[in-house]
């Protein structure tokens, strides 16, 4: 037995045809960036994340989310609010735009604990990032109701959420603006890197395509100095193939999210808690256990492969731990939780058999 994480060769062989002939086009048409191929992408997904977005592909996340705060042109010296327990660009972007960093910690959720987030707002903070992270929305409504509250602009991080929903509205329309990773795999995932920006604001979303595309909209412009982030046709061509395909592949990790909760209840486990009115796309499946050295051996001797997310709390890597550019705050849970979290294999790919051998494996 051996259970991959992650399968991609798997996924293109499903979709083998359209992806070769997505491909085969773009290279016919030597239309290599820019062009139809991305602006058909941009629509289509933007439309998918709902009504009155507008989107702009760019180089991946991490410049999507860069791109973000550099054009809501926050004051100097504003502090941003970011989750401890995220990818590290998310606080990374933050620190590239000149700002401070002031960590909130974790909820149930995985995603911002309210009750932090509203002790960790003090007057120099302007802006937050919420990270919808493992594909579970977070709490929209109380986080946009502080927003409003203390006037703070909003940095979607969606780079694990693609078609999760809040209250039956998907996670991307929700902030000032929000970013997307397509990183490969990502549950819409680009053969190579790729990002999106997405606001309902066309304005904020002009000027974030004049920061991505050197300083100006048209070529030979440049209004200010900017830099060059942009979503290639050959990925956009594949994108869109990969689209049409997102809400199946999501629906597949929803089920096998169901047979985790069914098969590994009432075990030392933690399960993730996701309240009724959110709508998960399982990016990742994370358990929190009380061994988590003794669960890993078994799942390694099982040739069963797993992930961390994330081995370090972003507060306690030294990047950013007693740094001048990070205001200190603590961050309990996700401290204690670093040593206890561990992602179950997840994704379309899983055979049933291999999801009831996993936990098989797992009620030993
Ligand atoms: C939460 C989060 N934010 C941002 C990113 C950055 O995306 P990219 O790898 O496309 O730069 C990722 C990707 O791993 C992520 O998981």
């Amino acid at each position: 037995m051996a259970v991959k994480f992650l399968d991609l060769h798997k996924q293109y062989l499903s979709i083998k045809t359209e992806i070769d002939n997505a491909i085969f086009s773009v290279i016919q048409k030597s239309a290599f960036v820019g062009g139809e191929e991305v602006e058909a992408f941009e629509k289509e997904f933007s439309s998918f994340i709902g009504e009155g977005v507008e989107a702009l592909g760019v180089g991946n996340g991490t410049d999507a989310l860069e791109i973000a705060i550099r054009a809501l042109e926050l004051p100097k010296d504003s502090v941003v609010l970011v989750p401890a327990n995220t990818f590290v660009a998310s606080a990374e972007a933050v620190i590239n735009n000149g700002l401070k960093v002031k960590f909130v910690d974790c909820g149930e959720d995985y995603s911002l604990d309210i009750v932090d987030l509203k002790d960790k707002i003090t007057s120099d903070v302007r802006a937050l990032v919420v990270v919808h992270l493992y594909g579970i929305p977070a709490n929209m409504e109380e986080i946009l109701a502080l927003a409003r509250e203390y006037d703070l602009r909003v940095i979607e991080d969606c780079a694990q959420a693609h078609g999760a929903r809040f209250n039956g509205q998907r996670v991307g329309s929700f902030g000032d603006v929000a970013t997307f990773s397509f990183y490969p795999g990502k549950n819409l995932g680009a053969y190579g890197d790729g990002g999106m920006l997405v606001s309902k604001d066309s304005s904020l979303l002009e000027h974030c395509r004049e920061i991505a595309h050197h300083g100006g909209l048209e070529k030979y412009q440049h209004n200010i100095v900017g830099r060059n982030s942009r979503l290639d046709a050959m990925q956009a061509a594949i994108l869109r193939v990969k689209l049409r395909y997102l809400e199946v592949w999501n629906a597949r990790r929803k089920e096998v999210a169901q047979m985790y909760f069914e098969g590994l209840s009432n075990r030392d486990f933690i399960l993730p808690k996701v309240a009724n009115n959110r709508e998960c796309v399982w990016h990742l499946f994370v358990v929190r256990c009380v061994n988590r050295a003794a669960v890993i051996e078994l799942l390694n001797q099982a040739r069963i492969q797993i992930g961390l997310h994330y081995p370090i709390a972003l507060p306690n890597t030294p990047a950013f731990c007693k740094k001048p550019y990070v205001i200190q705050s603590q961050c309990k849970n996700a401290s204690a939780w670093q040593d206890k979290i561990l992602s179950l294999p997840m994704g379309e790919h899983l055979e049933n058999d291999e999801v009831k051998d996993i936990i098989e494996v797992l009620r030993c």
